[in-house]
């Protein structure tokens, strides 16, 4: 079967452009001030300061503003309240986040929690997964939403698929198997969620019309763990051992060839989900009350 290569590149390109020819439509033009997105990062996790970094240069090609705040290892809870009040309290920053995971002595729930939802980029707070998860206006999770773009971009209809998502994290499963199980012309897909408890997930995934991998094991599904004509959707970013080289959670090479669609990592799902915070950054900016600066 000839494989089509969902290019993330590409349509985060796009993207891109789309959200800045809205910045200087609704922003500039009316002389407001750019949008302005923080970012709190904690600790010295390579993969997290490499994220960071790129959501920077992301923000600076764009023309919206970021500031940073890097917190060192060990530091305590109390002293990352303090700097997500400031965020919260800021009336120049119109989103933020704080990037995950979190040290183990950190609760990351009451970190969570203590985010204003009006600046809740991420979608993470409960206010706005609760609201997602009932199909009201909302904040969505950035690779959640890259994903449906690209899906959506590529004219691939979701309503009466079989999705099966593996992995239910805050970040992407949960999120993505809200989103496309949604009364949605992205969503009325049926979607079976399945993760580590899950017994035999090639029973799930051999009956899908959609797969999406999300569950941070290098090269987990495999060609034979899918039907053909299937679109598999690969969220995975692991880093191969004594490389520098990037895996996927798809064996690429086994499913290349049996699959209709696949994204390549890299190239697939993470530029969608660095452009889609910049969206959400946007949409912040637009909701700001303080219309006049
Ligand atoms: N860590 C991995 N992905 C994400 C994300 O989308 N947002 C935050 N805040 N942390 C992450």
């Amino acid at each position: 079967m000839n494989t089509k290569l969902l290019n993330g590149n590409q349509l985060a390109i796009e993207i891109r452009k789309e959200i800045s020819k809205e910045i200087e439509k609704n922003i500039l033009n009316k002389k407001k001030r750019v949008p302005h997105l923080g970012i709190i990062l904690t600790g010295n996790n390579r993969s997290s300061m490499t994220y960071v970094n790129s959501k920077i240069k992301e923000c600076q090609n764009i023309g919206i503003k970021s500031s940073l705040i890097h917190l060192p290892v060990g530091c305590i809870e109390k002293k990352l309240l303090e700097e997500i009040n400031k965020m919260n309290q800021n009336p120049l920053i119109d989103g933020f986040i704080v990037q995950l995971p979190l040290e183990k002595h950190i609760n990351q729930d009451k970190i969570i929690l203590s985010i204003d939802p009006n600046k809740d980029v991420d979608g993470f707070h409960p206010e706005n997964f609760g609201k997602m998860a009932l199909n009201i206006k909302s904040f969505f999770p950035a690779t959640a939403l890259g994903i449906l773009t690209l899906l959506e971009r590529n004219q691939i209809k979701i309503p009466g698929k079989h999705t099966v998502v593996i992995g239910r994290s805050r970040i992407v499963g949960r999120p993505i198997s809200i989103l496309m199980s949604r009364r949605s012309n992205s969503g009325n897909s049926t979607v079976t969620l399945t993760h580590s408890h899950t017994p035999n997930i090639e029973d799930y995934t051999k009956q899908a019309d959609i797969i999406i991998v999300a569950v941070g094991i290098p090269k987990f599904l495999k060609g034979r763990m899918i039907k053909k004509g299937s679109i598999v959707i690969d969220v995975g970013i692991n880093s191969a051992k004594n490389e520098k080289k990037i895996l996927g959670d798809v064996d690429f090479y086994s499913v290349y060839g049996k699959a209709s669609y696949l994204t390549p990592v890299p190239g697939g799902v993470g530029p969608m989900t660095r452009v889609m915070l910049l969206k959400n950054t946007l949409i912040a900016a637009l909701n700001r009350k303080d219309e006049k600066n």
